[in-house]
C-alpha cells in the first residue's frame, strides 16, 4: 500500500510503498482510510517529541481518521498504539476504538475536527465538574482547538466564554463563533496578564492551550481580582504551544481555591475518550460546530509537512485522492 512514512525524527514524512499492517486479535480489522487530519499531535508523534513516543522507526504517522469498512460503513477511529498510523491507504482499526458515522457525515470535516474538538469536550465532560451557566476562559483561542473550545463551551451551556489569543484577525472572528468577549495576548507580558486579570477574574474554568509564560504570568493577576477567592477556579492544562513549563507561584495555591489539572491521553482513559465520541460526532455531523478544513491527496504529504503551519484550517489527507 502507499503510505506516509517517517524514517528519521528530523525529516518530513515521505509518500512511499510500505508493507500493509496485519490486524491482530478478534477486535481488529483492516479498513480503507478515507481521511486523516494533520494535527499538532501527529507532528509531535512524527518528530518523536510526544510524551507517548516509543522512538521506534520507521513509523506511519496519523493518530485518528475516518475509515471505510468492507460493507461500506464509514467509521471514525482512533488508531491503535502502534507504529502504523492512519496516513496510509489502509489502517488497522480496533473496533472498540471506533464509532460509525451517521448517514451524510462529511469524512473530511470529521477527520479535521475530532482531535481539536475532543480536547475541550473531554476536558469539560471528564476532567472538571462543569455546570451549565459557568464562565470559561480559553487561553490560545485562535488555534483550531481553541476555536472549537469556544464553540463547545457555548454548546455545553457556558454562560460566558472569553477567548484570548495573539492573531488579531482570528481573535476578532471569535464572537461569530460564540465568544462573549476577547482578549489580545499581544504586548508586554505584565500588560497582557493585567488585561487577562481584568477580563477573566470571575471565570470558573480556564482551558489552556498555551502554558509557558502566558499561563505563568496570568495566574496571580486573575486570582487577585476575584470577588470571592474561595470560589473554585479550575485551570485545565491541555496544550503547551508557548512552553513546556510554567512556574506556579505558591501563593496562587494558598490564597485561592485554585486547582491546576491536565486533560489528555493518560489523564483520561481510552474508554473515557471513546465514550464521548458519539455525542461529539453528532455535534459535528449535524453542523453545530463550525469546522475549517482543507483536504489534499496523501501523495502531497511531504510538501504539506514543510509548508507554513496554518492555525486557521486543519489539513486533512485523503489517501485515494
Ligand atoms: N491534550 C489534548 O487532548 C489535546 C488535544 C488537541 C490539541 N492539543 C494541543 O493543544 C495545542 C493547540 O492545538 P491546536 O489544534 O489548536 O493547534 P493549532 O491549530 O496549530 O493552533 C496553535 C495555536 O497556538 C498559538 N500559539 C503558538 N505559540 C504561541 C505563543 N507563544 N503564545 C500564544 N499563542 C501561541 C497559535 O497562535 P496564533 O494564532 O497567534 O498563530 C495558534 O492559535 C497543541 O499543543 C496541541 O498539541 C491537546
Amino acid at each position: 500500500m502507499y503510505a506516509a512514512v517517517v524514517r528519521s525524527f528530523d525529516s518530513a514524512a515521505k509518500y512511499e510503498m510500505f508493507e500493509t499492517p496485519n490486524p491482530d486479535g478478534k477486535h481488529e480489522i483492516l479498513v480503507d482510510v478515507v481521511a486523516a487530519g494533520l494535527h499538532p499531535r501527529v507532528r509531535s508523534q512524527a518528530n518523536g517529541s510526544h510524551y507517548t513516543s516509543k522512538e521506534e522507526l520507521p513509523l506511519i504517522p496519523g493518530i485518528d481518521g475516518v475509515g471505510r469498512l468492507e460493507d461500506g460503513q464509514l467509521v471514525y477511529f482512533v488508531a491503535p498504539d502502534t507504529s502504523f498510523g492512519t496516513f496510509a491507504e489502509k489502517s488497522v482499526v480496533d473496533l472498540r476504538r471506533s464509532v460509525p458515522l451517521p448517514e451524510g457525515a462529511d469524512p473530511v470535516q470529521i477527520a479535521a475536527a475530532m482531535n481539536p474538538a475532543m480536547s475541550s469536550w473531554v476536558a469539560l465532560c471528564r476532567r472538571v465538574e462543569f455546570q451549565q451557566g459557568q464562565k470559561i476562559l480559553i487561553l490560545g483561542a485562535t488555534g483550531n482547538s481553541g476555536q472549537m473550545a469556544v464553540q463547545i463551551a457555548k454548546l455545553l451551556g457556558a454562560s460566558q466564554v472569553i477567548g484570548a489569543g495573539r492573531d488579531q484577525e482570528r481573535l476578532h472572528s471569535l464572537p461569530a463563533l460564540g465568544a462573549d468577549a476577547i482578549v489580545s495576548l499581544v504586548g508586554e507580558p505584565e500588560e497582557v496578564a493585567d488585561r487577562l486579570g481584568e477580563a477573566a477574574s470571575e471565570v470558573d474554568i480556564v482551558i489552556d492551550y498555551l502554558w509557558g509564560k502566558p499561563a505563568e504570568s496570568a495566574m496571580v493577576p486573575l486570582l487577585k481580582r476575584r470577588s470571592d477567592r474561595s470560589r473554585k477556579l479550575s485551570w485545565v492544562q491541555i496544550g503547551s504551544v508557548a512552553g513546556p513549563t510554567a512556574a506556579i507561584p505558591s501563593v496562587a495555591l494558598r490564597s485561592a481555591n485554585f486547582q491546576v489539572i491536565g486533560s489528555g491521553q493518560g489523564a483520561v482513559s481510552t474508554a473515557g475518550y471513546v465514550a464521548e465520541l458519539p455525542a461529539l460526532i453528532d455535534a459535528i455531523a449535524s453542523g453545530k460546530l463550525n469546522v475549517n478544513a482543507v483536504s489534499f491527496s496523501l501523495s502531497k504529504v511531504e510538501e504539506m509537512w514543510d509548508a507554513p503551519i496554518s492555525h486557521e484550517q486543519r489539513v486533512v489527507f485523503i489517501p485515494t485522492k
